[in-house]
């Protein structure tokens, strides 16, 4: 930086003095040239009416008269003197100043005689410099003479030292100016810029602060700054992914990251594409406005999908569902994403109105959601509704046939219970196709399954899949038994599996988990350091308490959200002391709102956490702080650092994820977690206090045994649980059961031939 001002600098002096003295250069010339013109027509006019009456005198007596004439011009501005001079260029008359500094006649007289016309000429007289206007004298049309005019041409010589003067004085100025006002620039723009900007590089290079946080005021740097960024982020990301495997090496473990996934695909595949099906989008398109904005919907399935699918530039098939999704497409309903760093293709499907009410809303939502979900909510089962679940499981599967038409042996990974009939529907017209569905709600015990009028075909068409995976054992054992009753089918308890037509499906449990490898930032923080933050929270709420404690939710009937408000008062009965001082801050998204149970569940949550409010509150303190709308990620995690507790109190859960989450973003290993027994977490977490929702009094005592439980076990407890979800991540998750589908031997893998180019009759 220094020596780029040094050289800025002297650039700008150079440069500068150069014009300016050029400039003065021909300022002086051109005056120069004005000031002897003006002289020699002075000496010119005085020359004409001297010489006339030089003339008129010549021969007219003595020299003396002459004399007299010469001496009456002789004191004018300038002037020093005039001589007169006979044709042999002899003195006749002279003023005496003259007499003394022009002994022999001049050049210029001589050659006026001689030539008989006016010269002119700027000569030295000693030292000082003169013009000598010399012109021919006649009588009578005879040239007689000559006279010498003699002027001082020392004031033009002072003259033009004053403009180079002035003009030295100015280039010091400019200089001095410009140089200052450039310096000030490079300071405010360029140096400060910089400098912020090293710091900050700086930061994300050794890890202090994330290429997320706010970058510094960088003016015109930005944009190299916001390139930077993602280099940093990716840096940081090899340096953690070869940190970890150092680590794991070193520990003998076997940890999964995004690039182990990927490589691991890229492997497995053996150059082979996947391709996902889901009813939720990675990537919306939303119309705000003249803006059109991409929402990535808070979901850990694109954490664990992205890696899979970037490695093998695979295709993700869901209903697109954004106000503006369909201008964002190409003519295949095709887009790339993510939207920044394309590496995979988006294939959106279209519902009608009708369809989204019957498959989503109607079968998907209102029938199968709590038909799985012991939560006392009876499903709703109605023929139409199926109708359309089949019609949009066909739609889906024309869908997945015509991205997989020119792939031999694709790779299939389905979503959920909104798919139950796609394994069956691909493996019909692609035998050649590896097909796995994993479901991500709970399966219950047959009975409680065999409500449902469409059991048959719900299982039937699960069974069309290689790999049929869940959460957890308990729920792959409440399949194979709704298997083994509901059609006709044997199961193989020893392998898990089971054997329909001549098909067999391996049915595994996977434990979904976060994205979390341990070097998330804010890792490795002081302990406690997080609990600073809850202050600033709370005043953000309008709510003063000392001890916060945080759920966070869809507004879904399955959460146990009411029951968890309940132990929450009865907490504060029993333990009065906390009354004033303890507040659960419960995020509750809505969701599902067009179904009734849904909606007005909503309204129960509020209305209940009003009643307890009500009953308790005083002055900034209120028991229940209730947020009701969408959160992201990381409006999210600074109320998980800063709670003492997380309560995760569902009624029944396939996994849930808010556990993980919490224990993710408890980088200084305080914080305790109060789990529901009925969650798929619960047989990973054993260190959570574990309970059962519906018994108000235990989670009431849970919250207690929470607060008051001794920092030094508290740590423990996290450390052990961070730990298992360190060791059982999102990528553990998606790279197990994508290896498992790729190692399943396809029936009569040697004859099967793709039935390509056959669609499914929307009838
Ligand atoms: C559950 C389901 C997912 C679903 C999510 C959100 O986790 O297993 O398939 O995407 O809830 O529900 P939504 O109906 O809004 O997609």
């Amino acid at each position: 930086m220094r020596l780029f001002s040094v050289r800025l600098i002297v650039s700008l002096i150079v440069g500068i003095t150069l014009v300016s003295l050029s400039f003065s250069y021909y300022q002086v010339v051109a005056e120069k040239r004005t000031l002897r013109g003006d002289m020699e027509r002075r000496a010119e006019v005085l020359g004409e009416s001297l010489g006339g009456n030089v003339e008129k005198t010549w021969g007219a007596g003595s020299n003396q008269g002459m004399q007299r004439l010469v001496q009456r011009f002789g004191n004018r501005e300038h002037l020093i003197g005039v001589a007169v001079y006979n044709r042999q260029s002899e003195v006749i008359a002279m003023t005496p100043e003259l007499g003394k500094m022009l002994p022999d006649p001049p050049p210029a007289l001589t050659h006026a005689i001689q030539k008989d016309h006016e010269e002119s000429s700027f000569v030295k007289l000693g030292n000082t410099p003169v013009l000598i206007f010399a012109l021919p004298l006649h009588r009578q049309d005879e040239l007689v003479g000559g006279l010498a005019i003699v002027h001082d041409a020392s004031f033009i010589h002072t003259q033009m030292i004053g403009v180079w003067r002035d003009a030295f004085v100015h280039v010091l100025a400019q200089v001095f100016l410009i140089v200052l006002i450039t310096l000030l620039i490079v300071r405010w723009s360029i140096g400060g810029p910089i400098a912020r900007a090293a710091q900050w590089m700086k930061g994300l290079r050794t890890g202090r602060i994330s290429a997320s946080q706010e970058m510094p005021n960088l003016d015109m740097f930005r944009p190299l700054a916001r390139e930077v960024a993602t280099m940093a982020e990716s840096l940081s990301q090899a340096r953690n992914a070869a940190e970890n495997e150092a680590r794991l090496r070193e520990a003998g473990e076997s940890m999964w990251t995004a690039e182990r996934l990927s490589l691991q695909i890229r492997t497995r595949l053996e150059g082979g594409r996947l391709f996902v099906v889901s009813n939720r989008e990675p990537y919306m398109h939303q119309r705000n406005g003249k803006a059109l904005n991409v929402v990535v919907p808070a979901s850990g399935l694109v954490t664990a999908l992205e890696p899979v699918l970037t490695a093998c530039d695979g295709t993700w098939i869901a209903h697109g569902s954004g106000d503006a999704d369909r201008e964002a497409v190409d003519a295949q309903d095709r887009l790339r994403v993510p939207p920044e760093d394309p590496h995979y293709t988006l294939r959106r499907v279209w519902l009608g109105k009708d369809e989204e009410q019957g498959y989503y809303y109607g079968l998907s939502n209102e029938g199968l959601w709590p038909l799985c979900h012991i939560a006392h909510t009876r499903p709703i089962f109605r023929a139409g509704d199926w109708q359309h679940y089949e019609e949009v499981n066909r739609k889906f599967t024309r869908a997945l046939l015509e991205e997989i038409q020119d792939t031999p042996r694709p790779v299939v990974l389905v979503q959920d219970y909104h798919f139950a009939l796609l394994p069956r529907l691909i493996k019909e017209q692609r035998p050649d196709a590896r097909v796995a569905i994993f479901w991500h709600i709970p399966w219950p015990n047959p009975e409680a399954f065999g409500i449902c009028p469409w059991q048959r075909q719900v299982v039937d068409g699960l069974l069309g899949a290689d790999l049929v995976g869940f959460h957890i054992q308990s729920h792959c054992n409440n399949f194979l038994q709704t298997a083994d009753r509901v059609v006709e089918s044997r199961v193989d308890w020893e392998h898990f599996s089971v054997l329909r037509q001549e098909h067999r499906t391996m049915v595994r449990p996977f434990p979904i988990s976060v994205d979390f490898t341990g070097d998330e930032p804010g890792e490795n923080n002081n302990h406690g350091f997080y609990y600073l933050e809850r202050p600033a929270l709370l005043r953000s709420l309008g709510v003063e308490a000392s001890f916060m404690a945080v759920g966070v939710d869809r507004v879904d009937y399955t959460k146990g959200i009411l029951e968890r408000f309940l132990a929450v008062e009865r907490f504060l009965e029993q333990h009065p002391t906390y009354q004033g001082k303890f507040t659960l801050v419960q995020i509750g998204a809505p969701s599902r709102t067009h179904i009734k149970r849904y909606h007005d569940l909503l309204a129960e949550v509020e209305a209940e956490a009003e009643r307890i409010n009500w009953r308790f509150q005083a002055g900034k303190w209120k028991p229940i702080v209730f947020l009701k709308r969408q959160h992201s990620h990381d409006e999210i995690a600074p109320y998980y650092r800063a709670a003492d507790l997380c309560l995760v109190t569902s009624l029944h859960d396939g996994m849930n994820l808010v556990a993980k989450e919490f224990l993710a973003a408890r980088g200084d290993e305080r914080g305790v977690l109060v789990l529901s027994q009925f969650t798929g977490a619960a047989r990973e977490l054993r260190d959570a206090l574990l309970v059962n929702p519906y018994d108000i009094e235990q989670t009431a005592s849970a919250i207690r045994a929470a607060l008051e439980m001794a920092p030094e076990e508290k740590e423990l407890r996290m450390q052990r649980m961070r730990k298992v979800i360190r060791e059982h991540n999102i990528y553990r998750w998606a790279g197990n059961l994508i290896t498992e589908l790729c190692e399943v031997r396809l029936d009569k893998e040697e004859d099967v031939t793709p039935n390509l180019g056959v669609s499914v009759s929307a009838a």
